[in-house]
């Protein structure tokens, strides 16, 4: 009342509030339909932890062409070295972007295929995974595949999903096994080879060769607790 706006200052005012609360609620949704449980982001990222890794690439992949260009990122590296933390961060940014992402841990993702088997869901599930215009598939290498009665193999199964998203969707993977053991550990060396021929030797590679951010933080939390004086101790001195 005090500025008394024009009608159509006023109208701008009124819809850009209202279409602003809109795309966060939108925002919101997509992040709770992503399956990213944990929020992390590249601001809370120390480069400095990690000197080998090329912060200007990273940054350039966050800005997600890769995903519009339709290619494939694979990212390899021992535990602990940020992988998870950084595909997390670009799956964020896919939802504030409005691009269509899904995230699932490599168990979980062949869990589901498996049990979809079993009820005979199998060609929906395999369908629904395959749409996402970016799937990030966590952690290969992470957790026993255990196989049951006569479902197919690891590798039969993820190689059925990365066929169908070959070239027409970004698939972003993380793995802490060397590309040439993931056969021993999809089951099946021969369709491992079919799907690292799709996935891996297109795909934009980055591998981390540093320290494991988890040890730091635990070494860091030890030595904290070395300087910290137990309270025995000051009674004694005291
Ligand atoms: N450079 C870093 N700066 C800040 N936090 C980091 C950094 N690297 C890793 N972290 C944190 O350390 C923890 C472990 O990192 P992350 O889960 O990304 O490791 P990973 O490479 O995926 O390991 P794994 O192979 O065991 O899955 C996470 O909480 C992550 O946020
Ligand atoms: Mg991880």
């Amino acid at each position: 009342m005090r500025e008394r706006p024009g009608p159509t200052a006023l109208l701008d005012h009124i819809l850009g509030a209202e279409v602003a609360s809109k795309l966060e609620r939108r925002i919101e949704r997509r992040v709770r339909n992503s399956g990213l449980l944990e929020s992390k982001s590249l601001e809370a990222f120390e480069w400095n932890f990690q000197p080998s890794l090329d912060k200007a690439l990273v940054m350039e992949l966050a800005r997600l062409d890769f995903v519009r260009r339709r290619e494939d990122l694979v990212i390899t590296g021992k535990s602990g070295t940020g992988k998870s933390h950084l595909l997390k961060a670009f799956g964020l940014r896919a939802c504030e972007q409005g691009v269509r992402v899904k995230y699932a841990r490599c168990v979980d993702l062949l869990d589901d295929l498996h049990a979809a088997l079993a009820d005979g869901t199998y060609a929906k599930r395999l369908k629904a995974w395959a749409r996402p215009e970016l799937l990030i598939i966590d952690d290969v290498g992470l957790g026993q595949l255990k196989k049951q009665g006569d479902e197919p193999t690891a590798a039969h199964t993820l190689y059925n999903l990365i066929d169908r998203r070959h070239t027409r969707a970004s698939t972003a993977v993380t793995s802490n096994i060397k590309l040439s053991d993931w056969g021993r550990y999809l089951g099946d060396t021969t369709l491992t080879a079919a799907i690292l021929d799709r996935l891996a030797m297109n795909a934009i590679r980055i591998d981390i060769d540093g320290p494991s951010y988890r040890q730091h933080v635990a070494q860091e939390r030890a030595s904290r607790q070395m300087r910290k004086p137990t309270k025995r101790k000051r009674s004694k001195t005291a």
